[in-house]
């Protein structure tokens, strides 16, 4: 009988409102069935700094290690410099090589993108972004600081091996969808040292993949094609940050950056992988419970899915689907007026 054991950070602000959402699916999903999940809450997130002076306790990779996988609300309050906050991500993915940053973007039958006349089958792409280095590296420092001499560097970090297993496994991605295509989205006309290594490694990677259709854009491009031509995209491998960006650009035009899920994976299952809605903790609507749970219930059927209960991912998307579709049930960011909970319980009721 498989059992998984969750760690649960739902974090500040609309994460707190959400994950209870993600939580009520999961259970509704394995009910009846011979896999047993259970959950373990974490308080950490900028309440706990503002107690303790700290995001999350001091021996909190050590307790996190222990879990099969972490479900993760969103970090963030007005109160807590971003980059303090920011910071816990950031070290939860590089501390326990989630390298991977697989991210859906799909536009669901009943929903309007702001993309004019395109539907479901327009836009249905997934992003593969690399997690564990390059720009977000960490490296870096300032000296001479508050003197007009003042320094900042922020180095791009990129090695043969991060490039190397990032673009497999997008191939291996690329290989199990119908269309098989992959795009490797650099700036190597411009970061002429890492980007130029990353085209090279492609240019290897890509022979073992013969079936995959391999294509290469330059950021910008494909940043203007993802509104233009969405439909010529499916798989799409790329650096930390571009993908950072590419795929809030990537929810947004599948209808609201509320829906987008996002799963931060360690694929040699050596440590817990993490999944994550994309949005933020958005302080602003915080505390309405009108946030839209379907990002954070998307990604916990990510979570099951990695987890091997891939029933239950199925389960949980066709209600969500099912949900979305029916159009009678949706929160503010998608025209509807129904509540974070009203959503949650419709979805629930689908399965
Ligand atoms: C995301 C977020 C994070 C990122 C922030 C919070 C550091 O924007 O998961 O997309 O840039 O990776
Ligand atoms: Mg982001």
């Amino acid at each position: 009988m498989p059992s998984y054991r969750i760690a649960v950070i739902a974090g500040d602000g609309i994460g707190k409102e959400v994950i209870p959402a993600g939580m009520a699916a999961i259970e509704r999903a394995v009910r009846g069935t011979d896999v047993t999940v259970s959950f373990t809450e974490f308080p950490w997130g900028c309440d706990f700094y503002t107690k303790h002076g700290r995001m999350m306790a001091e021996d909190a990779y050590e307790q996190l290690d222990a879990f099969d996988a972490i479900y993760l609300g969103a970090i963030g309050s007005p109160a807590v410099p971003d980059r303090v906050s920011a910071a816990i991500i950031l070290a939860i993915r590089q501390r326990f090589d989630q390298y991977v940053n697989l991210r859906p973007m799909r536009l669901l039958a009943g929903l309007t993108s702001p993309l004019a006349n395109r539907g479901p089958a327009d836009i249905d792409m997934i992003c593969v972004r690399e997690n564990s280095e390059g720009e977000y590296s960490g490296v870096g420092g300032r000296v001479h600081v508050g003197t007009p001499r003042e320094v900042a560097q922020q180095v791009g970090v990129f090695t043969r091996h991060g490039i190397e297993r990032i673009l497999r496994y997008g191939f291996e991605v690329a290989m199990k969808r119908p269309r098989r295509m992959l795009a490797s989205v650099t700036k190597s006309n411009a970061l002429t040292h890492s980007m130029v290594l990353w085209d090279e490694v492609a240019e290897e990677v890509r022979k073992d993949y013969p079936s995959v259709e391999f294509k290469k854009y330059l950021v910008d491009a494909v940043a203007a094609r993802m509104v233009t031509h969405p439909q010529t995209l499916d798989v799409m491998v790329t650096s930390n940050l571009f993908g950072d960006i590419l795929t809030d650009i990537g929810s947004a035009i599948s209808g609201s950056l509320g829906i987008a899920p996002g799963a931060n994976i360690n694929p040699e299952r050596k440590h817990p992988s993490m999944f994550e809605p994309i949005h933020g903790s958005a302080p602003d609507i915080a505390g309405k419970g009108i946030a839209n749970p379907i990002g954070a219930v998307w990604a916990a059927a990510l979570m099951l899915e990695h987890l091997g209960a891939r029933a239950g991912h199925d389960t949980i998307l066709a209600a969500v689907e099912r949900v979305v579709a029916n159009g009678k049930t949706l929160t503010a960011d998608l025209g509807g007026n129904a509540t974070t909970k009203d959503v949650s319980a419709a979805i629930v009721a689908e399965m």
